[in-house]
């Protein structure tokens, strides 16, 4: 049995007041939220404060991205993945298609964040997906399956259980156009398959992968419904509390 994650990435929003803020008007509202993990993913600079205000809730903090290097160094404006367990997140989110587009990370630099992330004894979030413009040449399989080759290469079977997939069609991220659950459900079940293919079958059926791309209040249901959707990585309706919840309770 899958224990479904939602999980909201707030980018590059949000000072601290507004993020202790938003996860103080949380709190209450996602503490009986036992059927699923909740984690919320706040800048670097308010990931401390985040964690010390949220001691002994349900909620859990990622990062957004880490170093792709472990040992502390020379290496200005990067923040390494223990440094992120230092300050109280327990995961992190490596290869979103923001840093795979505007900061060029290719398949190996996201393989060794996650390898760093997961030395660090982080849950690690990997983030495939296509644009529209490889989708649409037909090519999103082919695409998805080489981002998960290269970012999971390496990888033991000890590692496994600390890595979450995150599906996330770059043509549905921030557009307010969802994969329709079918369209989810066919590249979820591809990303197993991969995942089977690489791992095992055993290790696939425990793999967690999550949607993500316009997901909000109205469209969880939905997508939660597919046998291969374990769970959501939400952006901008991640930033509201209220709005964030009622994406945790998708099964009311
Ligand atoms: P939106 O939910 O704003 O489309 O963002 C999705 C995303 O990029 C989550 O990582």
């Amino acid at each position: 049995m899958r224990k479904p994650v939602i999980a909201g990435n707030w980018k590059m929003y949000k000072l601290i007041a507004d993020s202790v803020a938003t996860v103080l008007a949380l709190k209450p509202l996602v503490a009986n939220a036992n059927h699923c993990e909740v984690v919320v993913a706040p800048v670097f600079t308010a990931i401390k404060t985040v964690t010390d205000r949220l001691e002994g809730s349900n909620i859990h903090v990622a990062g957004q991205d880490c170093s792709t290097e472990s040992k502390h160094g020379a290496h200005t404006g990067e923040v390494a993945a223990d440094m992120l367990r230092d300050a109280g997140a327990s995961h992190v989110i490596v290869g979103h298609s923001e840093r795979r587009h505007l900061y060029h990370e290719s398949d190996s630099f996201v393989n060794r964040k996650a390898q760093a992330g997961l030395a660090a004894g982080l849950t690690v979030i990997m983030c495939v997906g296509e644009t529209l413009e490889q989708r649409e040449g037909g090519m999103a399989e082919r695409v998805v399956r080489g981002q998960l080759e290269g970012g999971l290469r390496d990888l033991t079977a000890s590692d496994l259980d600390r890595i979450i997939i995150a599906y996330e069609p770059v043509w549905a991220i921030g557009t307010g156009r969802t994969a329709t659950p079918e369209q989810a459900q066919e590249m979820h079940a591809f990303v197993r398959r991969v995942f089977a293919g690489r791992f095992s079958q055993e290790a696939a059926s425990r793999l967690r992968i999550l949607y993500g791309g316009s997901v909000k209040p109205d469209n969880i249901a939905g997508l939660m419904k597919q046998a291969d959707v374990d769970g959501a990585l939400v952006g901008g309706a991640s930033l509201d509390a209220e709005t964030f919840a009622r994406i945790v309770h998708y099964d009311r």
